[in-house]
Formats: C-alpha cells, structure tokens, sequence
C-alpha cells in the first residue's frame, strides 16, 4: 500500500516484437513491454513521479495528453530523452476524475513511435468517480480499450513506412486493434459494464456502434464525467479523443454476443457470462461543471487548419520549435476559434472532400461553445482536449490557461502534427 498521497511509476520505454497473427513476428515499442503501457492509476490530489527510461535506440519523450500540468513536466518535443537516458517529471494531479493517456512526441517523430506500440492510459479517479454507483470494478466491468489501426503486410507484419497517401490523409490501417489485440473478446457479466475507450490511432475517425443498434450512454468524455449520462447509439472519436460508455448486458442470456463495430464492422466482441452484473440504474446526475462564461474571456485567438499532404499548417505556418507562436497571461481566460479549411484528396483540387482535423492542445482542459454557431451535442458538454473540426467548419472552445510553460497545439492526426501542423503557445 503505497504512502497516501504519493504515486510512483517506472515506465521503460523498449524494443521488441509482436506475435498480432500466429507466428508472425513484427517490430515493435512498448512501456515495459512488448507492446503499449501499463495503465497509470493515480487520484485528484496525489503527487506523481514517472521514472522514464528510455531504452529505445531513438531519442522519445512521453507526454501526458490531457494531464494539466506545468509545461516542463508536460513531455512535449522539449523533454527528448535520448537513446538510454532518464527523465523523473514530478507533477500533482490536480484535475477531476478522466481517463486520459500518454505516448511520445519527440519532433517529426510522433506517428512512428506511436505506430510502433508507444501508448497507454491515464486514469485519474477521485471522491466523485468513488461515490457514483456506476461500474467500477476494474477490469471487471470498468474496462480500458485502446482502439488502434494497422496496416499489416501480407506476411501478417506492420511497419511504419507512409506513402503518399497516408502523407494526405495520415497512416490509416485496415486493421482494427484493440489493446493490441487482433479481434479479441471480452466476458462480461449479464449487468452494465463501462467502457474507456481512447482512439489511439494515428489518424482513423471511428464511429463506434454496437452490432445490434442497441443504445448505450456516454458518462465521461476528454476530461471527465459530463453532468449527465448522454444516451446515444454511435460515438464519433477522432484521433485521440476519449469517451467512456456504459453498455447494458442485463437482457442477455448466458453464452450470447454482442459486436462493437466501427462503421458497422465489428472489431471485438462481448460474450455474456452467467454472472450477474452491476444493476442499478445509472445515476440522473454524475457531476457539476462550472460553465466558464465567455464574457470572462480576454479575446478570442484564432486557429485556422490550412493546406495538405506536406504542405499542412496552422494559421499558414508550420511547427519551428524555436518560434513561440502564441503568449498567453497565466489564469487569464480566452476563446480559441478553431477553422478548419484544409482541404483533403479532393479539397486541393477545388472539390468539397476536404479531411478533417481533430484539435488537440496541450496543459489544459477546454469547454465547447459552438460549433459554427450551433451549441454542441451532449456528450460534448464537459471538459475536452481534443475537438474534431469538420472540413469548412469552425469550433468555438473557451479555456482558462493555470500552468505555465511552453505547451503544443496540434492537429492529432500524428501524421499531419509530424509534418508541421503544430504549433507553440506560452503561458506565462
Ligand atoms: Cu496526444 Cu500533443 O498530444
Ligand atoms: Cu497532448
Ligand atoms: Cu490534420
């Protein structure tokens, strides 16, 4: 039982191969292992210490996406470790009850190392998350799932090599993993089970479904459990974006299956146990959030996604890691309009195709004002670090700026942030 308060973790950042298809071996990196990271569990309130080492043969970073912290504990492309080097960030959590997650963001360099396995999940719990009467048993019937896309060869294995194709459109796969596995299932107990599901693929969108339309309810998104259950029947999740989700097994007769689909492809399956699950009706009401009042703002900063393929941008430059290109005042409150009018495969050529963009920034949680000018649906009513931005649309977000430093603002699809389309904002 560690000392009340106080949460250490080592995190090793290393080498090896995995067997996704019988027998067949590819390259891959992992935290302490093969193949992505164990999860972090940490509470509001602790005081963190991360041993990273970094054994790979590459320089990395590990950053910590949604985590609110300072920004030279916040793992961005200033945090290189190089190739057998150390880095001991020490940070509180200071933030509500999220599943968030972290991977690498060493410069130009993002999409390969989380391509090649460099990812986990960050939960933070709190008095809150301990109170509700929602399923909570880790691992049990509160489940993580890491949604990723690969694009194996024909001899089953997967490399990071883009063509020109996934320079527009970033590296999409065709296959779906989920924790690293290749069409996996999950028991579940005849109950509700709660999901936390992270895409954390390079660029794919999902449109997660279940196989038989069956409804289920959205409790937390990017940053924490919205102020009620959203019932809905699809989520939407763009590179990075985060949503848990309770699904209802009570009808469920021992030995039956239920799909999770992207698409209405299925990728993992449930199987229903005997056991008897979490009954009891989800709670009305998971939590207050303190809508921030646009009239608090200081201004309005603009972001506006711009050009394809190698030519990606924000606000018509690309990322230079010694230009600073927003100064914010520490605690002051502003509205960040995010446009996005990049075109994509078509939109280059004067067609209407354009791609969209999901925009991420670092050190701090944000709130959805509109969408061109239209207040956003439910499940985007609470706290969000990640915001999908349509081709031709524009995002309203208001953020209040607590920590310090140097922090990113991207496009999260790794391989547009690789080549450019990111840039740097100081809170000071
Ligand atoms: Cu998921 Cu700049 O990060
Ligand atoms: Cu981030
Ligand atoms: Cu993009």
């Amino acid at each position: 039982n560690p000392e009340q308060g106080k949460a250490e973790f080592d995190l090793i950042a290393q080498e090896g191969t995995t067997e996704f298809f019988n027998g067949k071996e590819s390259d891959t990196y992992g935290y302490n292992g093969n193949y992505l990271g164990p999860v972090i569990r940490v509470r509001n309130g602790d005081d963190v210490k991360v041993n990273v080492k970094n054994e790979l043969s590459d320089a990395t970073t590990v950053h910590w996406h949604g985590l609110e912290v300072d920004g030279t504990e916040d793992g961005g492309p200033h945090s290189g470790i190089e190739s057998g080097e150390t880095w001991d960030p020490e940070f509180p959590i200071e933030q509500p009850a999220a599943t968030l997650w972290y991977h690498p963001h060493l410069l130009h360099k993002t999409g390969e190392q989380v391509y090649k396995g460099l990812a986990g999940m960050f939960i933070i719990e709190d008095d809150i998350s301990d109170s509700l009467n929602i399923p909570k048993e880790y691992g049990e019937n509160d489940i993580p799932l890491i949604v990723q896309d690969k694009q194996f060869s024909s001899d089953g294995t997967f490399e990071y090599n883009l063509n020109r194709h996934d320079i527009m459109m970033g590296l999409q796969g065709d296959t779906v993993l989920v924790n690293g596995a290749v069409n996996p299932y999950l028991e579940v107990p005849q109950g509700k089970v709660r999901l936390r599901v992270l895409n954390g693929s390079n660029a794919r969108t999902y449109n997660f479904k279940l196989s038989n339309d069956q409804k289920f309810h959205q409790i937390a998104s990017d940053g924490g459990f919205l102020e009620q259950p959203a019932e809905m029947t699809n989520v939407v999740l763009s590179s990075a974006e985060r949503a848990e989700i309770i699904v209802d097994f009570s009808e469920f007769e021992e030995g039956d299956t239920l799909e999770l689909t992207d698409q209405g492809t299925p990728f993992m399956s449930f199987r229903v146990t005997g056991e008897e699950g979490h009954q009891a009706d989800l709670p009305g009401q998971l939590t207050t959030i303190e809508e921030i009042n646009p009239s608090e703002a200081v201004r309005t900063r603009e972001f506006v996604f711009q050009g394809m393929g190698r030519n990606v941008n924000i606000n018509g430059k690309q990322m230079d890691i010694n230009r600073i290109d927003e100064v914010i005042s520490l605690n002051e409150t502003e509205i960040w309009e995010i446009t996005n009018e990049a075109g994509g495969m078509m939109g280059g050529m004067g067609g209407n195709g354009g791609m969209i963009h999901p925009f991420h920034a670092h050190g701090v949680q944000f709130q959805v004002l509109d969408r061109d000018g239209n207040p956003p649906p439910p499940n985007e009513t609470g706290w969000k670090d990640t915001i999908l931005v349509s081709p031709g649309e524009k995002v309203r977000v208001i953020a209040t700026f607590e920590h310090p430093g140097v922090f990113m603002y991207h496009c999260h699809i790794l391989e547009h942030e690789d080549a450019g389309m990111m840039g740097q904002f100081e809170v000071e």
